[in-house]
């Protein structure tokens, strides 16, 4: 096979993940665990993984299920309240049980009531974060309804992280599946301490897609798609090169009853589909030599970690959709992809 069909990159890590807890984490652990050597564990359970505490006894459900043999490492954050205690945070980080704390403005996305209403009540968290070299991690919409829905990510960047930034000036920053052209000017701007995780929907729907002749819940997720600019300013970032964005799918498993329902949750499930849409991605910028730098290089470097030493392979040749997951309780768990399908696999996971 030419080059230019079969590539062989470093083992990816996802930056961004959702595993949940209970009978969803035990379906979806095998998903990420094929592909991916480690994650970023996002803590938006209910009730939330705050402390230090909280995170080893996920830590440990979580490697209660992971595939044996699979090496999957989780890596585990805290969820940041008002209420946060600077020396809880501070010590889950020296004592290697929390990599990363996950900022979530109140009421932005799922599960996260009891996130921040006002940053300069978690100025001394932040403050201390910020001498102990642990990064912030950040949901970044503002949630104040007057506020339209697709402006919400460059009103947060506008009002609020540039004033943190500003504030915290030796504070690691990630602003988490960013989707505007708003977000990746502001990226490449900062300079390197402020990185950026680009999901795999986010590089293959516009916001059409949520309305593709009719209401389509499973291309609902928050951030909300955005226009198709935005989406062509994220392509463009994420095949660029630059090591500020990185790989983070936001796989978000929901139910599907959950999903297609008056109201239903944000979130998609992708862990299964995202290393091929990303493979996809690239090959159609003609930047597959790229790939390796933001699905195995970036993300490390960010985070102060080697890359991984096992290789995985991927090959253009065209996959049949992946089948809904059944759950335990009998429902199913929707998988996405893309719109025109995938043209690309992995082919041996190493
Ligand atoms: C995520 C979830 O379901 O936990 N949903 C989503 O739409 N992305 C939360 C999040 O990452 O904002
Ligand atoms: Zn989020
Ligand atoms: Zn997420």
């Amino acid at each position: 096979m030419s080059p230019s069909n079969r590539l062989t990159i470093r083992r990816p890590d996802d930056w961004h993940l959702h595993l949940r807890d209970g009978d969803m984490l035990a379906t979806v652990i095998g998903d990420s665990a094929r592909h991916f050597a480690r994650a970023i564990v996002m803590p938006n359970l209910v009730p939330p993984v705050r402390t230090a505490k909280d995170a080893l006894a996920y830590r440990r459900r979580i490697e209660a299920v992971i595939p044996e043999g699979s090496g999957f490492q989780p890596l585990m954050t805290l969820y940041l309240t008002e209420d946060s205690d600077p020396d809880d945070v501070t010590a889950a980080h020296r004592d290697g049980v929390a990599v990363a704390v996950k900022l979530y403005p109140a009421g932005a996305t799922t599960n996260s009531d009891s996130g921040v209403r006002d940053l300069d009540r978690v100025r001394p968290v932040l403050e201390a974060m910020e001498k102990a070299g642990m990064p912030l991690l950040i949901h970044g919409e503002v949630t104040d309804p007057d506020i339209d829905i697709f402006d919400r990510e460059a009103v947060f960047i506008e009002r609020h992280l540039t004033r943190l930034m500003a504030d915290h000036p030796g504070l690691k920053v990630v602003l988490e599946h960013c989707t505007t052209a708003d977000a990746v000017g502001f990226v490449e701007a900062a300079g390197g301490r402020l990185g950026a995780t680009i999901t795999p929907h986010h590089l293959v729907i516009n916001r059409n897609a949520i309305f593709q002749g009719g209401i389509r819940p499973h291309h609902y997720c928050l951030p909300i798609a955005k226009r198709e600019r935005h989406r062509l300013a994220l392509r463009r970032a994420a095949v660029s090169g630059n090591p500020a964005f990185f790989l983070g799918t936001d796989s978000a498993p929901h139910p599907i009853h959950a999903k297609e329902a008056a109201c239903g949750c944000a979130g998609i499930y992708n862990a299964p589909t995202a290393l091929a849409t990303y493979a996809q991605v690239f090959a159609e910028e003609g930047a597959l030599d790229r790939l390796e730098g933001f699905a195995s290089l970036h993300g490390p470097a960010f985070y102060g970690l080697a890359p991984n030493a096992a290789r995985l392979t991927l090959e253009a040749a065209p996959a049949d959709a992946e089948p809904d997951r059944a759950l335990a309780d009998g429902g199913g768990l929707h998988v996405f992809t893309p719109p025109g399908g995938l043209s690309w696999r992995v082919a041996e996971a190493g």
